[in-house]
């Protein structure tokens, strides 16, 4: 994003770290730093610190920090451009007229109005001749014109170029609808042609009311049953649930987390105003922050089927880490909300939604009727997992009640379960204990990064690489040329990709600061290099650059020297093979 490093130091200058982070966490300050509960994770122990010197906040539970940017993206949930508007609005700044954002905010108020155009197009076609079978299938669904009406329903003609046509008519371009995913163009001929041909259509309204997208279903047994607008600069499925544009003014009090369009929808027309869907993808833990901003509770209704109860295990661990109250309501006698509604009506769904399970029995029930408890043997085994269970529930009140539910399941006493739950949770917490030990024990281990799914390789390298990348933080100047010290001599390579980060920006005659950085990595890179900068205080002298450089070069050379002597090994086997003799 192209806003001048000027203007984002003055953000980050007028927005101090310890104050702006200070608004969402009580800090107390130990030493130079900053220490309060992580707002991102539930702990019982402050291990969120912030170095208002550095500029950053770190946790040490969860491994997540940056720039007072960062800490705005994730606490408010927005993208960079918006997070740095945010704190410059806080500090009384006005944006600088910044070219690329303006274009691309220009870019999408096209899209929105073409998207928009296009739903209406589609609605009107749903009351023309040509909407008849979608409208004798709406009466077989049983939707009700109001409930079409608000969700904006419609028709997408039986026709290969019917709204792009239209569309054009209106001034839209052929790229712009391809650019919102209306349009599609055939692999062989290069023709373009509309992406929905005689569907039913449902828009998708993000919460400030845009059209974004559109989800597509057909009206027989074809397949697919659901087609839905790709990702576009204004539709992120990560970040959007279907309805919430309603569902952010109901007052009920809760939501309702459907799996599909039409049971959403059908729950809205029976009088549960708060109902959401996924879009044709998986809760994410994005959709989860966001439903955590809207409501405390969150009531999830999936299928019965298997993938259902998978999906809701999921999302129960999503939901749970947002802090929001998390219930599972259990459906019988049909398949999905819209069928339940249909079957037994509105009464007693709502009967359901009273009784819902809240997260923690529904996971004890799962578990419990997986066994066969008529019988000792499996009376047993159903203890010692549900006793596991019950010893990773945080609270003691909440252990001791499904404790005592789980005895009663099982037929046994409640003061064996509670041995049984107190041997798994003293089990848990030495095996903890142990982990942590063995990490303090084994340096090289502890030195791996703590973020899922890295690890590095040629760990005297890594470090050397830190360290390096810490003190060109700290003193820019310091900065190796790439000539000195090329990134491909990183053994690591999101190190490697930092080194470059902070090689553009210094072409740029920009100082490596990080809200300038923050504009340049992912958020993951970000905590891992906060993560980087947070591990200790070198002293910054040359002397400590030059050593690290060296080391870096010497395993970048051993690295490359064994890859060669590979080579020629692979080259020697196969001339022996190939009978050349050696
Ligand atoms: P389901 O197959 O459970 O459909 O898909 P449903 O909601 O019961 O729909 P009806 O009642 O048959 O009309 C659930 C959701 O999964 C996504 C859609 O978002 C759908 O609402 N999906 C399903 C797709 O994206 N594509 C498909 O082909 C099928
Ligand atoms: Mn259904």
């Amino acid at each position: 994003m192209a806003l001048p490093e000027s203007f984002l130091e003055e953000v980050a200058a007028r927005n101090p770290i310890e104050e702006v982070v200070g608004q969402y966490v009580a800090l107390t300050r130990k030493g130079s730093n900053l220490f309060g509960l992580c707002p991102f994770h539930s702990e019982k122990t402050a291990s969120f610190s912030v170095a208002p010197d550095k500029g950053i906040y770190y946790c040490f539970g969860c491994h997540k920090g940056g720039s007072v940017i960062n800490f705005i993206m994730e606490i408010e949930n927005l993208e960079y451009i918006d997070a740095v508007r945010f704190l410059a609005k806080r500090a009384g700044l006005e944006m600088p007229e910044d070219t690329t954002y303006r274009s691309t905010y220009r870019r999408q108020e096209r899209l929105w109005a073409l998207c928009k155009e296009a739903a209406l197009f589609f609605h009107e076609k749903l009351s023309s001749s040509e909407g008849k079978p979608a409208r004798d299938y709406l009466a077989v669904r049983g939707l009700t014109k109001s409930t079409v009406t608000r969700f904006g329903l419609g028709f997408s003609p039986d026709h290969w170029t019917g709204l792009l046509e239209a569309m054009q008519e209106k001034g839209y371009t052929k790229e712009e609808l391809l650019d919102a995913g209306l349009a599609v163009r055939s692999q062989e001929k290069g023709a373009i042609y509309d992406r929905f041909r005689n569907r039913l259509m449902f828009p998708i309204i993000d919460v400030r009311g845009h059209v974004i997208g559109f989800g597509g279903r057909v009206m027989d047994d074809s397949k697919p049953k659901y087609l839905n607008s790709p990702e576009t600069l204004i539709f992120n499925k990560r970040r959007n649930l279907f309805a919430l544009n309603i569902v952010k003014k109901s007052k009920q009090g809760r939501i309702i987390l459907t799996e599909g369009y039409m049971d959403a929808i059908a729950l809205h027309q029976y009088g549960f105003d708060c109902a959401v869907a996924s879009l044709g993808t998986a809760l994410t833990e994005e959709h989860a922050k966001i439903l955590a901003k809207y409501t405390n509770q969150v009531v999830i209704t999936y299928d019965g089927d298997e993938a259902g109860q998978t999906a809701t295990k999921r999302a129960i661990g999503l939901l749970e880490k947002t802090g929001v109250q998390v219930k599972v309501l259990r459906m019988q006698g049909a398949k999905d909300p819209d069928e339940f509604l249909k079957k037994y009506g509105a009464d007693r769904f709502k009967v359901l939604l009273e009784k819902s399970e809240n997260h923690r029995e529904y996971q004890l029930l799962s578990l419990q009727s997986q066994y066969h408890l008529e019988l000792d043997e499996e009376k047993v085994a159903f203890s010692k997992e549900a006793a596991n269970l019950i010893a990773t529930f945080s609270s003691a009140v909440e252990r001791e009640v499904y404790g005592t539910r789980a005895a009663e399941a099982a037929g046994i006493s409640p003061d064996a379960m509670k041995v049984e739950i107190n041997r798994a949770f003293q089990r848990r917490i030495f095996q903890e204990k142990k982990k942590q030990e063995s990490q303090i024990l084994q340096p090289a281990r502890t030195y791996q990064p703590k973020m899922k799914g890295m690890h590095y390789e040629n760990l005297r390298s890594a470090i050397a690489e830190e360290g390096l990348l810490r003190l060109v933080f700290k003193e820019p100047v310091l900065l190796p040329s790439y000539e000195e010290l090329p990134a491909e001599a990183f053994s690591s390579p999101i190190l490697a990709k930092i080194y470059r980060a902070l090689h553009t920006l210094a072409d740029q005659g920009v100082v490596a600061a990080l809200p300038a950085l923050a504009g340049i990595l992912s958020k993951e890179e970000m905590n891992h290099f906060s993560a980087v900068i947070q591990k200790q205080d070198d002293v910054i002298t040359e002397e400590a650059l030059r050593d690290y450089m060296e080391i870096i070069q010497q395993e970048y050379f051993r690295r490359k020297a064994n890859t060669e002597k590979d080579l020629l090994t692979i080259r020697n086997q196969l001339k022996e093979k190939k009978g050349y003799g050696g």
